[in-house]
């Protein structure tokens, strides 16, 4: 394939800690120009130390710039029962040797894209609520020229996690989804009607933290912590939601999509955060139809790529710390 530039939005957490390993162990086909941060999981501070600790255990040298600290107009609303009051789980990291970039992500990511040249675009994928892509495209719209798509995980066709019709990363921020969900950019949303199907088995998890792999053992203990400390534990898997959208850059043969028109509910009411989907191909033009929905994955082969990259990863760090030696 294609190297595919990629900017990551996420908000770690322990699934987004998961899917920056996998971002790292695929360098060769992601090349990840910039992390950036938003509030979600846990408080941006938090998120953001976690992403800059993170980029350095997974040898990944790359910027990471800390974004919005809040949702558009709404309260935080964090996760502590799925990632733990520090976003990590129990899982504690080397402190990284790097600060965040000193500018706002917002104003990061503008300078980034509007520095790149005459008609190159960049994929971004985005794992946290949508704060910061929503604030980019407000302020700075000319930037849309220099985006191929953005590839995000949230939302569902049907179902919910924070509530029975709302998926947390949208529920959040409902507004900012709103706003990238009528930017006109083009969409790929990875929601729960996939990410339920892409998870880790408790079996699975245990073979990773006995591995004595550095990523694998990481990795296993954060989705460990999620599997023990929230409902996951009485399906006896963990939804690993946001690999999934690096998992569909790299192998799209895994799911199968369908186009539609995405809208969101910003009531304050129980349907709260609904990802509305228009399928009604009759009802619109073709060029309406402007995003597309990931509606079914082949979780065996979901679990066997990402458990691949993680043992990979952690086994070309291995190399590298005894050819440091
Ligand atoms: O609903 C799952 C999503 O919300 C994931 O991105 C997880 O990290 C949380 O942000
Ligand atoms: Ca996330």
């Amino acid at each position: 394939m294609e190297k595919r530039e990629i900017i990551l939005d996420c908000d770690p957490g322990t699934d987004d800690a998961i899917a920056l390993a996998y971002a790292a162990a695929h360098k060769d086909e992601l090349e990840l120009l910039a992390i950036t941060t938003v509030c979600g999981n846990q408080s941006v501070e938090k998120v953001t130390r976690n992403a800059l600790n993170l980029a350095e255990f997974y040898g990944l040298d790359v910027p990471v710039a800390k974004g919005m600290d809040t949702p558009f107009t709404r309260e935080p609303v964090y996760a502590p029962e799925v990632h733990g009051e520090t976003g990590l789980g129990q899982s504690v990291l080397p402190a990284a040797s790097r600060q965040a970039e000193q500018e706002h992500a917002v104003l990061f990511l503008n300078r980034l894209l509007t520095g790149l040249p005459e008609g190159k675009k960049v994929t971004i994928v985005a794992t946290g609520p949508l704060t910061n892509i929503a604030m980019l495209l407000k302020l700075f719209p000319q930037v849309k020229k220099h985006i191929r798509e953005i590839v995000f995980m949230g939302g569902a066709a049907m179902g919910g996690n924070v509530t029975p019709s709302a998926e947390f990363n949208i529920y959040t921020d409902p507004e900012a989804a709103r706003v990238v969900f009528r930017s006109g950019v083009p969409l790929v949303m990875c929601g729960l009607d996939v990410t339920l199907k892409c998870t880790l088995k408790r079996q699975q998890i245990i073979k990773l933290c006995q591995s004595g792999n550095p990523v694998a053992n990481l990795c296993g203990d954060l989705a460990g912590y999620s599997l023990e400390n929230s409902s996951s534990k009485y399906r006896g898997e963990v939804s690993i939601h946001d690999v999934v959208p690096l998992m569909y850059l790299l192998h799209p043969d895994i799911f199968k999509v369908q186009c539609t028109i995405l809208d969101v509910d910003c009531s304050d009411g129980p349907s709260r955060g609904t990802t509305l989907c228009d399928f009604r191909w009759w009802e619109h033009e073709e060029e309406e139809m402007d995003a597309w929905i990931l509606m079914d994955a082949d979780g065996a082969r979901f679990q066997e790529e990402l458990i691949t990259g993680l043992y990979e990863l952690g086994e070309r760090i291995k190399n590298k710390k005894e050819e440091g030696m």
